[in-house]
């Protein structure tokens, strides 16, 4: 440990969603952590990342992994070579922040755990959305009863992704999956954030208008632990200036919209509608003249500079990692029931082998 009582922090996969969100978001600000040094194999790409953010630039993984001010490791590559990076940073010893999905398979994912508990380092998964302040008060507000008896709940995330010449995501053999191992794991780790685990789910997919092999569009249709029924609908074909993100989850008691809060941006926007109490039955159903949604107005917070805290601090108090992998296996067993069902026509439930 340093000094400072700083974590240093590698990132292996330097130019992506790390140059652009987790460095300068995370990393850098983080006030238990420090940039020790990065790798890419664009070479070019992490000389300036390096340069930019007073890191070293490794021309290799080892020799990255070889370094002593090197605690832990964040990786950010494409997600067929989470696994072979896992197991290289586990073998010397650092610490793992893995981005999701952790690997292309639950079996995999098993394996990379099995690896980090024999090395004895923490192993998280990258869902940095737990750590937006809407999605923990709205969890609050559940747990509470504020909302009443929760009845539903939907979240959705889509952008436009076209066909492109190299990218990873694209191929099945590489990403693992489309639009739901991308955006969707996001998403159902949010909702069951709030609902307990999912018990079975119905999926749907299908490519209205990206002509790739992997799913642009799936439609989820799941129950949670507690009994609570939701949707998750996420898409690569819809126009980004369309895309608002919506997350909703109603109970007997009102309701809570948001948008943008399952992004990449810190906050997002979110309403509410709360009533005193449980309500009689209004033969009338006026809601138009009814609607009373309230803006909420809460300080926000940096997801990814969160993230990196939260990690840093189980390292430096010898705590389990705050999202551990364990986590983020599960959400890969509700990916692959998904898929299953996609396939079957069936409900699935997930599970782990
Ligand atoms: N949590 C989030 O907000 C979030 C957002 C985007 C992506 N992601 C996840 O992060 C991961 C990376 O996604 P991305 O969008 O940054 O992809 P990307 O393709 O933009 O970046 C990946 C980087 O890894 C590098 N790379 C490839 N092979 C390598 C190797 N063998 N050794 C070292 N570097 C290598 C590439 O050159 C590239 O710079 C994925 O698992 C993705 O699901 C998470």
């Amino acid at each position: 440990m340093e000094m400072s009582g700083k974590v240093g922090w590698g990132v292996i996969g330097a130019c992506g969603i790390a140059k652009r969100r987790t460095i300068p978001e995370g990393i850098v600000p983080a006030a238990n952590a420090r940039l020790v040094a990065v790798t890419d194999v664009n070479s070019k790409g992490a000389e300036e990342v390096a340069a930019q953010f007073g890191a070293r630039n490794c021309p290799d993984i080892q020799s990255l992994l070889r370094m002593k001010e090197v605690q832990a490791v964040y990786i950010a590559t494409p997600n067929n070579l989470h696994k072979e990076h896992v197991a290289a940073a586990a073998r010397r010893g650092k610490h793992i922040l893995c981005e999701k999905p952790l690997g292309l398979t639950t079996r995999e994912i098993q394996r990379m755990i099995a690896t980090c508990r024999k090395k004895n380092v923490l192993f998280g998964t990258g869902f940095m959305m737990r750590f937006n302040v809407y999605h923990q008060k709205l969890r609050e507000m559940i747990r509470d009863g504020s909302l009443g008896v929760p009845v539903m709940a939907r979240g959705q995330m889509t952008c436009w992704y076209p066909p492109m010449e190299g990218a990873w995501r694209q191929v099945q053999a590489l990403g693992g999956g489309g639009s739901l191992v991308d955006m969707g794991a996001h998403v159902v780790d949010v909702l069951e954030m709030m609902f307990g685990r999912t018990k079975s789910v119905m999926a749907k997919m299908a490519n209205r208008v990206q002509t790739y092999q992997v799913e642009e569009t799936a439609i989820l249709l799941l129950e949670f632990e507690s009994g609570v029924p939701g949707i998750v609908d996420v898409s690569f074909g819809i126009p980004d200036e369309a895309s608002e993100f919506v997350l909703e989850v109603y109970g007997s008691k009102g309701a809570v919209k948001g948008k943008y809060s399952m992004a990449q941006g810190p906050g997002g926007e979110m309403r509410s509608c709360i009533l005193g109490g449980m309500k009689g039955y209004d033969a009338q159903q006026n809601v138009q003249t009814k609607s009373g949604y309230q803006p909420w107005e809460l300080p926000t917070r940096n997801t990814y500079q969160a993230e990196i805290e939260a990690f840093s601090e189980a390292i430096l108090q010898g705590k389990p990692a705050p999202v551990p992998a364990e986590d983020g296996l599960w959400n890969h067993a509700v990916m692959e029931a998904a898929y299953k069902s996609a396939r079957t026509g069936k409900a699935v439930a997930p599970k782990l082998a």
